[in-house]
């Protein structure tokens, strides 16, 4: 039977869905460096959608890459068959990864890379007759999206007070501390230490019983928190001394967010595994993906009985669709120097954003590659209703920005010039004086 609301159908994921549908804004269009509404409206996209559009919207290479591809073959399974554009997107990918990350596992979404990168982890593990390692380490405020893998490493209560996740988990401390490093430019000064925390879970679990560690290399979700100056490091130097895998989840680093095809990369600390989706296909069609390590791979590969060696895939791993928009997305990152961008207008979005400082309620400002977070006091008995409210009054004057918890978060697409990121904080800073 059909209802006469129209929005009654859709229940609509991580969104207060009586508030929307009280008050619905919709997106219609997009081209380049803005959305519009349903109303005709025009936003400047300061988010590249959700962390996705790197090279803005409705690119034409992307575009006609998608549409010559459903026409020529709109679907082909990849399991015991496959097709070109697939291996030749892996290749592309594995060329962009650290040194010796060049094994490339498709998925659909970063949900589903995060819960293939912590398969791959258990199951290299075993393959090297290390089957006691089953024990996964996240981290507090981690975001490895909503899958039972995932929301159990994952450190947000919220998502994982009703579910009974993984047996077996742990977690590392968050690194955000606004008493000792509020208002960073870059990596922030301290902190490297809570790293050790992971000796501390080896010598009460045992070195012998952990599989691996994933953590966001910047974790963006939870509200734009820059790992301290040496953390990765420390987090890299415990896990090869007790032979433990890491994990970086570069779903929202990966393709130039902080310069470079990676955070890894670009800050050069290699881990063993990179999960990713996002950027990679500029979110035109959905795809995630997972680079290994050449010996993770060889090791559960070649250890394998006959047939089969990994008992893990998606209908979609590899769609064609997909994969001709990751190959149009790589291309045109490599065309424009998308990559480079967050070195060449880092600085000055980086002034713009911590011009800022001083305005209502802004009790942190942190800014690295072309990413901020403004963090704003919550209002007494109410958290989170200021940010929401600044996001909803940005958007009704024409910016988006995203909203977690009392933060903003900007990540626009890379194509941004310097009247976009004036538009951006002038726009934050004048509608921040109107909220109570
Ligand atoms: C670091 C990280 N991992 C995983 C995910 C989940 O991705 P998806 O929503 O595509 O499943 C996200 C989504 O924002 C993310 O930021």
């Amino acid at each position: 039977m059909r209802e006469n609301d129209p929005l009654a159908a859709f229940w609509m994921p991580f969104t207060a869905n009586r508030a929307y549908k009280a008050h619905p804004r919709q997106l219609a269009a997009a081209k380049d460096m803005h959305y519009w509404d349903s109303a005709g409206n025009r936003i400047l996209d300061g988010t590249s959608g959700l962390w996705c559009s790197n090279a803005g919207h409705c690119r034409a290479p992307i575009v006609e890459a998608i549409a010559k591809t459903a026409a020529t073959m709109d679907f082909g399974p990849t399991f015991q068959l496959s097709h070109p554009l697939a291996f030749e997107l892996a290749s592309r990918v594995a060329e962009l990864m650290p040194e010796g990350l060049d094994r490339i596992f498709f998925t659909n979404s970063g949900s589903e890379s995060v819960d293939t990168a912590l398969k791959i982890a258990l199951a290299v593990q075993r393959s090297r007759g290390q089957s006691t390692r089953t024990r996964l380490i996240g981290r507090e405020r981690g975001y490895h999206g909503t899958g039972f893998g995932g929301i159990s490493v994952g450190g947000i209560v919220n998502n994982r007070r009703w579910w009974q996740g993984l047996p077996g988990v742990d977690h590392l401390p968050h690194t955000h501390d606004l008493a000792r490093n509020a208002f960073s430019k870059g990596f922030p000064q301290h902190g490297a230490e809570l790293a050790d925390d992971l000796e501390r879970l080896v010598a009460l679990h045992g070195a012998e019983t952990i599989a691996a560690v994933i953590v966001e290399p910047m974790a963006g979700s939870t509200g734009v928190l820059i790992p301290p100056v040496g953390y990765l490091q420390r987090l890299r130097d415990i896990c090869t001394k007790h032979g433990i895998i890491l994990i970086f989840d570069e779903v929202i680093t990966a393709y130039g967010r902080v310069g470079g095809a990676t955070a890894s990369g670009t800050w050069g600390v290699t881990p063993d595994i990179i999960t990713m989706a996002k950027g990679l296909t500029n979110a035109a069609v959905p795809m995630g993906a997972v680079a290994v390590s050449r010996t993770i791979h060889d090791d559960v590969v070649n250890n394998a009985a006959d047939g089969i060696e990994l008992f893990h895939g998606y209908t979609y791993s590899g769609h064609p669709l997909a994969s001709a928009a990751g190959i149009a997305t790589l291309d045109l990152y490599a065309q424009e120097g998308l990559f480079d961008k967050a070195d060449e207008l880092g600085a000055y979005w980086a002034d713009a954003a911590h011009s800022l400082r001083g305005k209502p309620h802004i009790i942190d400002i942190r800014t690295i590659g072309l990413v901020a977070g403004i963090e704003l006091e919550p209002r007494p008995g109410a958290p989170t209703k200021r940010a929401t409210e600044l996001f909803h009054a940005c958007f009704d004057n024409g910016l988006l920005v995203r909203a977690t918890g009392d933060i903003i978060a900007l990540s626009p697409p890379l194509i941004l010039d310097k009247s976009h990121i004036d538009e951006m904080f002038g726009k934050i800073g004048e509608l921040l004086e109107g909220i109570d």
